[in-house]
């Protein structure tokens, strides 16, 4: 178990550049397991989610190799056999598995998948994919024999199913339609490395058609990290500091910053983005489906509304995703809590001893402890490494003081 150890008080202030976007890395590194041959996936983030993803596709006969950021995956010789649960129950994106294991050997195995632990977390969606497309789900398996194009409308917007569909689509015989899909620009990567890999995807206003194609190595840049982009923004309004975040284009901020400069918070955009100053009235968020407000941001924005005059946060994507605040109570955060959000109060922040409760919550106690005054610590902090890379090193070239130790 880590503890990473800061000493807070001090304005941060530097240029960052974000790494490129965990979730998108995690599903175009499992869509390679569609082709057969070399892909090349460029931008690629060093993090504990990207380690394992890459462990499991190896368990399954992939070779990967990691040059700098880019990550060379040869799947040219691959055969199928059920992936050690130990490796599946570390990630949410081992779902993923159920749409590449299925087009690629015709069968999948359902399994304990994981991620973090803040809500209850279904795949009866995926499994709605999986029978679209012609599979037979039987007991903890799920058996093709030739996966069928198909027309799917989802009754809800997910992101993990959306992969799944259009990872079916992309090799199943024939036309599909998927509506009611994932818009998040994440799914958009995955759509350029598909194509890039020779797959026949159009998206339109309401729906994705697909042709069913073999497909050859693939060869894409993941974008910039729109969560880690957002955390060194806050980081900046809550030190009072001046921190540039480069590598992501302001657009993909929009949603996140919108109610945050409309409560009276400074951007400038002139060269990279720079929160300058925190919003000054209270702020009401509301985390939806993307375009809305991201979900992954929510527990980074609470911070801001604790450093700032307050404001509620309501969850539609995950409801019950509040427990984090817990864990930032111990430094003065103040909060009512109540089943689809929460009401922030303007809070008096100390120096604290905490426990990281997930990546995102972890996170937000990390800029906690960093507004905070004097020494802090976050126990089990290696669920924050999960989806920041070089976390150490970029906060100390932002001028924090801080430890992690293992
Ligand atoms: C992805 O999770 C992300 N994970 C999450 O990021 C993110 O919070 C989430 O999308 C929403 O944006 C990865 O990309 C690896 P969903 P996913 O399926 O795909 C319900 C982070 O911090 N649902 O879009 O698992 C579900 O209960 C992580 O980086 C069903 O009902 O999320 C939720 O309410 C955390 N049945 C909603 O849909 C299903 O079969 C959205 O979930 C699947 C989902």
């Amino acid at each position: 178990m880590a503890t990473i150890t800061v000493k807070g008080g001090e304005a941060l202030g530097g240029r960052v550049m974000v790494s490129g976007s965990k979730n998108a890395a995690l599903p175009i590194i499992f869509a390679s397991l569609l082709t057969k041959g070399e892909s090349v996936i460029r931008r690629v983030p060093d993090i504990g989610d990207v380690r394992v993803a890459t462990s499991i596709i190896e368990s399954l006969g992939a070779r990967c190799e990691r040059s700098g950021d880019t990550l060379l995956i040869n799947t040219e010789r691959l055969t199928f056999r059920r992936p050690d649960d130990n490796l599946v129950s570390q990630i949410r994106a081992s779902t993923y598995l159920l749409g590449a294991s299925l087009a690629r050997f015709g069968i999948a195995a359902i399994q304990s998948f994981g991620g973090c632990d803040f809500c209850k977390r279904p795949i009866d969606l995926h499994l709605l994919a999986c029978r679209a497309f012609g599979a037979d789900v039987r007991g903890d398996s799920i058996f093709s024999h030739g996966l069928r194009g198909a027309s799917i409308r989802f009754p809800k917007v997910s992101v993990g199913a959306t992969v799944n569909a259009i990872l079916l689509a992309a090799t199943a015989s024939g036309k599909s339609r998927i509506e009611n899909f994932a818009r998040e620009p994440h799914i958009f990567n995955l759509i350029d490395y598909l194509r890039s890999a020779g797959a026949d995807i159009q998206v339109l206003e309401n729906v994705i058609i697909i042709h069913g194609r073999e497909l050859h190595g693939g060869n894409v840049a993941i974008d910039g990290d729109p969560i880690e982009a957002g955390t060194y923004a806050a980081l900046s309004a809550i030190t009072g500091g001046n921190i540039t975040v480069l590598g992501i284009d302001p657009a993909s901020l929009e949603s996140y910053l919108a109610p945050l400069l409309e409560a009276g918070a400074q951007l400038d955009t002139d060269d990279g983005i720079t929160l300058r100053a925190l919003p000054k009235e209270q702020t009401s968020i509301v985390a939806e489906p993307y375009p809305g407000f991201p979900t992954d941001l929510q527990p980074i924005a609470a911070p801001i509304l604790a450093c700032a005059r307050g404001g509620t946060i309501e969850d539609r994507v995950w409801q019950g995703r509040f427990g984090y605040l817990a864990a930032l109570a111990p430094f003065g955060v103040r909060y009512r809590a109540y089943p689809t959000g929460a009401e922030i109060f303007p809070s008096e922040l100390r120096a604290a001893d905490t426990i990281a409760p997930d990546l995102r919550g972890g996170a937000a106690a990390l800029l906690i402890a960093l507004a905070a005054v004097g020494e802090s610590r976050i126990r089990s902090s290696e669920i924050i490494a999960r989806g920041y890379e070089n976390i150490e090193k970029k906060l100390r070239t932002l001028g924090a003081e801080i430890r992690i130790d293992n």
